[in-house]
């Protein structure tokens, strides 16, 4: 852990005009947790509330944290574990662990650089980003910012001509992977948006689409109004076909809850199936992505990688994860509080804190690589 690396932590600017406190000691964040209440003393209410924020009664939020403790690990002992390595290849390009950034919209409201600090901390921590439609960056921005590997998250538009675009613009920007999200025809209602009508800041934009309607109308949540009017709630796989057939990019589907699915998925040519209940901001009421894992696993039967995000908030959450069938995670709220809570320091860190846990998780457990964790390694609580 280079903890020493924070010293000089900046305090993120408040895009909405309100002075952030000065943020937490370093020594003091050392957990997931820690990041989330010092990114919580920085962020404007309606900024925090739209990051921590899950669908309606927010029964899948609890749950996606709360069934990793469902799973109990059984740890070998007496195995060399001296030299680790965390490093894990996906879709032909090696990354130094399996801890991944999910895609994530508007990084500006956590800091000034938004997802080029973003960018910048994955470099610097050799961790896949994936790039959000939803940046207040545009694309091509964000692809300057660092050299490392970066997947392009895509929505897919009404208006097929701009999707097609976007598609064109993140191969000419070098994107690795089109991540197709499945599970957005209609934006889930997250109940503190609508109390806080929330909207970007002045001077913020989602910088890859077009402008919001109804901008000045201030409607109960701008987000909501603009998937309702551009997102295509039509989209069936047979328009994945037609995404496979203009994309230059392998295609990543996310969304993935079932185990049907995720066999169509293959079928359908999809170069990896990603487990996601959107963060538990879409369908209130389904389960906890680690609670269909083993499934969906099964189905996909190593065809292709599986991906699973939702609730991982320790080093232990990753191990359990891999064991029961996942390649690699991603964390999206995670990244968020290292990113309000120190830029890209912040965000350099909490990845780096999230991978050493991850390390001593596996020394603990007897496995040297990734490919030594076994299924066995976990066993659901009695
Ligand atoms: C965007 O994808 C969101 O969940 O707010």
């Amino acid at each position: 852990m280079r903890l020493s690396d924070l010293t000089s932590m900046a305090s993120p600017k408040s895009v909405l005009g309100e002075t952030s406190a000065p943020v937490e000691s370093p020594r003091d964040l050392l957990t997931v947790r820690d990041f989330q209440k010092a990114a919580r003393k920085v962020l404007t209410k309606p900024a925090y509330d739209y990051y921590r924020s899950g669908a309606d009664a927010e029964c899948t939020l609890r749950q996606n944290e709360k069934a990793f403790r469902k799973y109990l690990l059984l740890p070998r002992v007496l195995v060399d574990v001296a030299d680790r390595d965390l490093s894990v290849e996906l879709l032909g390009h090696r990354f130094s662990s399996p801890i991944g950034v999910a895609p994530t919209a508007y990084h500006k409201l956590a800091t000034a650089d938004g997802e080029c600090a973003t960018a910048r901390a994955c470099a610097e921590t050799g961790t896949l980003l994936t790039v959000s439609t939803l940046g207040t960056t545009t694309l091509e921005e964000v692809a300057a910012a660092s050299n490392s590997p970066k997947w392009f998250q895509l929505y897919v538009h009404k208006d097929r001509d701009f999707t097609r675009s976007l598609v064109m613009r993140a191969s000419a920007a070098g994107y690795h992977a089109l991540v197709l999200t499945a599970d957005t025809p209609l934006l889930g209602r997250r109940l503190r948006d609508v109390h806080n009508r929330f909207g970007l800041p002045e001077g913020l934009t989602m910088a890859n689409l077009p402008a919001e309607p109804n901008a000045g109308d201030k409607p109960a949540s701008a987000l909501q109004s603009y998937v309702a009017a551009r997102h295509d709630a039509s989209l069936t796989w047979a328009d994945l076909a037609w995404l496979r057939s203009i994309s230059p990019l392998p295609i990543v589907i996310k969304g993935i809850l079932r185990s049907d699915d995720a066999e169509r998925a293959v079928l359908e040519g999809c170069a990896a199936v990603w487990i996601s209940n959107h963060g538990a901001r879409q369908l209130d009421g389904v389960p906890a992505t680690i609670d269909v894992l083993a499934e969906v696993a099964e189905a996909v039967d190593g065809r292709v990688p599986v991906i699973l995000d939702g609730g991982i908030r320790w080093g232990t959450d990753v191990l359990k994860a891999l064991a029961l069938g996942a390649k690699a995670v991603m964390v999206g709220r995670p990244l968020l509080w290292g990113l309000a809570a120190g830029g890209q320091k912040g965000a350099t860190a909490l990845l780096q804190n999230l991978q050493n846990e991850l390390s001593t998780a596996m020394a603990l457990a007897g496995c040297r690589t990734i490919a030594d964790i076994p299924r066995n390694l976990v066993r659901a609580r009695r």
